[in-house]
């Protein structure tokens, strides 16, 4: 199986490992994840999540294969897509999560990161969103969030051209906590996440609320409207175009659009 969860001493973690493809998402993975998240919500044995890749690599994003045979629905469709459920069970876990990077986070493995609480990055991290190189349009609240963190300008630099960013800047930008060597991203996170066993579950639960709170509406309003438009550029010409030149290894050619 390509998402491996376990619990232990209070921490559920759930581990992307689909090594061979960069760790790219499938449909199946996003769902597993989904169920990961939900049952440690539910578990009061769980006291905080911590979600983690493979050493190099955290997850490559979306299975591009997936996007061109799959698509999230359009329109209404989008909002029950996997991906969808995927982060709505994120947004709405009430317990700290925590993510360690193990190495490169691209496009939704980026942006999964704004809606953690607490992101290490290993020395060795790659972050990146691309998806205007891919023909698509930022998602789950990026377009909102990453202004928000790093300013407008910095945000066209990451999400406009796909600039990527070291580990330092994604400290600098206020994505990221900390960085750790590699070999040591994961058990720092650990620890981070088993320091919750130590503190009232219930203050720590209405805290998390509080911190998102005055923006959840925002950012729920803002994921539909990016979904509508990515849904429609997911069959786009550019997109198709993007999809293939990765596939072909080859650079993309927008000339004829
Ligand atoms: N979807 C599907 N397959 C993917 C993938 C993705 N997002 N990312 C990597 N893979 C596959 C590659 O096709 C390749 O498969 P193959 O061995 O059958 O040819 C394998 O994983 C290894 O990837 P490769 O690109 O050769 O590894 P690398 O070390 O040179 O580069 C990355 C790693 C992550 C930088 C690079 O794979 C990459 O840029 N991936 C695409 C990221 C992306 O654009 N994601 C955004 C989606 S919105």
């Amino acid at each position: 199986m390509s998402i491996k969860t376990a619990t232990l001493n209070g921490v559920a973690t759930i581990e992307i490992a689909r090594p061979e493809k960069k760790n790219a998402l499938t449909v199946a993975m996003y769902q597993a994840m989904t169920d990961a998240l939900i049952a440690a919500k539910a578990d009061g044995a769980v006291r905080a999540v911590l979600i983690t890749g493979q050493p190099g690599v955290f997850t490559s994003g979306n299975d591009i294969e997936d996007f061109m045979s799959r698509p999230p629905g359009q329109g209404s469709d989008s909002m029950d897509s996997p991906v969808f459920r995927f982060m709505r069970a994120l947004l709405e876990c009430d317990k700290p999560v925590v993510a360690a990077v193990t190495g490169a986070a691209i496009g939704i493995g980026t942006t999964m990161l704004l809606h953690c609480d607490f992101v290490y990055v290993s020395d060795e991290a790659r972050l990146a969103m691309p998806f205007v190189a891919l023909g698509l349009v930022p998602e789950f609240a990026s377009s909102l969030v990453v202004p928000q963190l790093m300013g407008h300008r910095r945000a066209a630099e990451k999400l406009l051209l796909g600039d990527p960013f070291t580990p330092e800047q994604a400290v600098e930008c206020g994505i990221a906590n900390a960085v750790l060597p590699a070999g040591e991203v994961v058990n720092h996170a650990r620890r981070v996440a088993e320091r919750f066993n130590g503190l009232p579950p219930g203050a720590v639960r209405e805290a998390k609320q509080l911190l998102r709170g005055p923006q959840a509406d925002a950012i729920l309003a803002t994921i539909r409207a990016e979904g509508e438009i990515f849904g429609r550029r997911l069959r786009s010409p550019e997109a198709m175009e993007a999809f293939q030149a990765f596939f072909q290894k080859r650079k993309p050619d927008f000339s004829r659009f």
